[in-house]
């Protein structure tokens, strides 16, 4: 059945790839309904080439890959992530109350003290219970990569206007120049340490942990002391010298890249208060409820999922722009890029058989209006199409500064609305005829300012950047994430392509400092080995 889906819809895009979208809207509703709303959220999806055949089309595909069984199944504690044998449990991290039992047992009770534990840490950081060598903390350093950074950093950036702890800093390279630079402006006697990694094996977590260790000790007579960890590897955390009381733990249900509703978000508790951290949580879960309980028509993170898949295996768009028109969102692309690409960067499906079609799109993005002065030359007038979605607040927070407010609201519309009329080589050339050009000349430069248009783009609309839409937004794309791994097939919950690079890495030490040859090694990387060697 699935293969007849993914052909009819094949065979529908051949049919109306050469359409223009904009005559799609002489259909006066179609706006409304190709949009749908939940909680305060608007995603209009109508500057696509999706109509209503296509839009069936894709609704049948997510009807028979069983995203409806694979949601409860992942709800519920089901084993989805079968190659390496774990629960998808990151959505209980926001739904304190409700019970779920892995390996017959109810792990809420856990979760729960685990976060009442962090609630209370975060508290005695925040009014100065929890001190220093040299008093109050001022500064909390997070070091973490990937999933226990990109996340972490983002969510902090993103909630600024509610920060009220400690500054939050964050290492994630194990360039040390990284590390060098984020400390160097610190006081160590008032400098709380993060370590966080969910195996507490990551090389440049641990580097850079043990690089941050010696820089306290050189002031702080117990540096230990001014360690917290957070990790899913308790012994592991207590060989590195870390108390217990300062260890948050999680279990291996939750993915790196979803780990951000935990402890691993111990930095933005600390940043926003826990109750701040609770409203992101509490956004989360009603993302989860609606993407649990709405018909797959009016469903966000199913809607988002197929507007993905059509844009990347039907109409063969390579890479996806994420576009916030919200300055707080600009680690948001880098963190969607870990979230989708190691999520859906597969090549192999769930039944060990290759891929028939491509995997996911390779995302990439910066923030409007910074882009538009950047690359957007490329998405109007380049020769590959990319699919664009934008992100815009209806309100700022800057009550004084509505002006600049209403100037980046009109920016992003005006991007979709260009990206979709362009403008024709006439438009073009009565543009230039009215500066006085004729002739050859005319012509010439009036081509140059051609824009082709139809192009398509989201946009998914919020009120404001509370910590209560950012979770919404968050859980959003984790659960268009989820759609799309089952719509391909594969499992979105793995990341085994990380891994040899890591194992040659190791490998390459021992060559590098001159304890081991280069054989077995190609021509290349033999001469760049040497080179490194001087
Ligand atoms: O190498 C990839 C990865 O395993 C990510 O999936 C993960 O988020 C990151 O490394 C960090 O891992 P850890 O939290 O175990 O240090």
């Amino acid at each position: 059945m699935m293969n007849q889906i993914w052909n009819a819809l094949r065979d529908h895009h051949a049919a109306v790839e050469g359409r223009a979208i904009l005559e799609l809207f002489e259909d006066e509703d179609r706006a409304a309904v190709f949009s749908a709303c939940a909680d305060g959220m608007l995603f209009d999806y109508s500057k696509t080439n999706i109509d209503a055949r296509g839009l069936s089309l894709l609704l049948d595909l997510a009807d028979n890959a069983g995203v409806a069984a694979k949601r409860e199944a992942m709800f519920t504690g089901v084993k989805i992530n079968e190659t390496e044998g774990r629960a998808v449990l990151h959505t209980a991290l926001r739904n304190l109350d409700v019970p779920v039992i892995v390996d017959g047992r109810d792990v809420m009770p856990d979760v729960r003290a685990t976060h009442a534990r962090m609630q209370a840490f975060a508290r005695d950081v925040r009014q100065g219970r929890f001190t220093g060598q040299g008093g109050a903390i001022t500064d909390v350093v997070n070091i973490g990569i990937g999933g226990s950074d990109l996340g972490p950093a983002m969510a902090v950036l993103a909630l600024a206007p509610f920060h009220d702890g400690p500054r939050c800093h964050f290492v994630s390279n194990v360039d040390g120049a990284h590390v060098h630079d984020v400390l160097a402006g610190l006081d160590p006697t008032t400098t709380l340490v993060i370590v966080a990694s969910k195996t507490f094996t990551t090389i440049e977590t641990m580097t850079n942990a043990e690089t941050a260790r010696r820089w306290m000790a050189a002031k702080v007579a117990n540096p230990a002391a001014q360690f917290a960890a957070v990790s899913t590897a308790a012994e592991k955390t207590a060989a590195f010298g870390i108390d217990a009381a300062r260890v948050f733990g999680f279990e291996d249900w939750v993915g790196g890249r979803y780990s951000m509703w935990g402890p691993i978000g111990l930095s933005i508790m600390l940043a926003v208060g826990p109750e701040g951290f609770d409203q992101f949580l509490a956004g989360g879960a009603v993302m989860d409820a609606h993407f649990r309980a709405a018909p797959f028509a009016d469903n966000l993170p199913v809607l988002l999922a197929l507007v993905g898949v059509w844009h990347n295996q039907i109409c063969g768009y390579a890479t996806r722009a994420v576009l916030p028109y919200d300055q707080r969102l600009s680690r948001l692309p880098a963190y969607l890029q870990q979230l989708e690409m190691e999520s859906n960067g597969k090549r192999v499906g769930m039944d060990g058989a290759d891929l028939t079609m491509n995997s996911g799109p390779v995302v990439w993005g910066e923030p409007g209006t910074n882009g538009q002065h950047a690359f957007y030359q490329l998405i109007h007038q380049g020769t590959r199409v990319v699919p664009c979605e934008f992100l815009i607040a209806r309100i700022g927070h800057e009550a004084d500064l509505r002006h600049q407010h209403l100037l980046l609201v009109s920016n992003c519309l005006a991007q979709s609305e260009a990206l979709l009329r362009g403008r024709s080589l006439d438009e073009a050339r009565a543009i230039m005829a009215k500066k006085g050009l004729t002739g050859d000349e005319l012509d010439r430069q009036a081509r140059h300012r051609v824009f082709p248009g139809n192009r398509p783009s989201t946009t998914l609309a919020y009120e404001q950047l509370t910590p209560f839409t950012f979770g919404q937004i968050i859980s959003l794309y984790e659960h268009r994430v989820f759609v799309e791994g089952v719509i391909l097939g594969i499992n979105s919950y793995d990341q085994w392509g990380v891994e040899l690079g890591k194992e040659l890495a190791l490998a390459l030490q021992p060559v590098l400092e001159g304890k081991a040859g280069t054989e077995g090694k190609d021509g290349s990387t033999r001469q760049l080995a040497q080179w490194f060697k001087g």
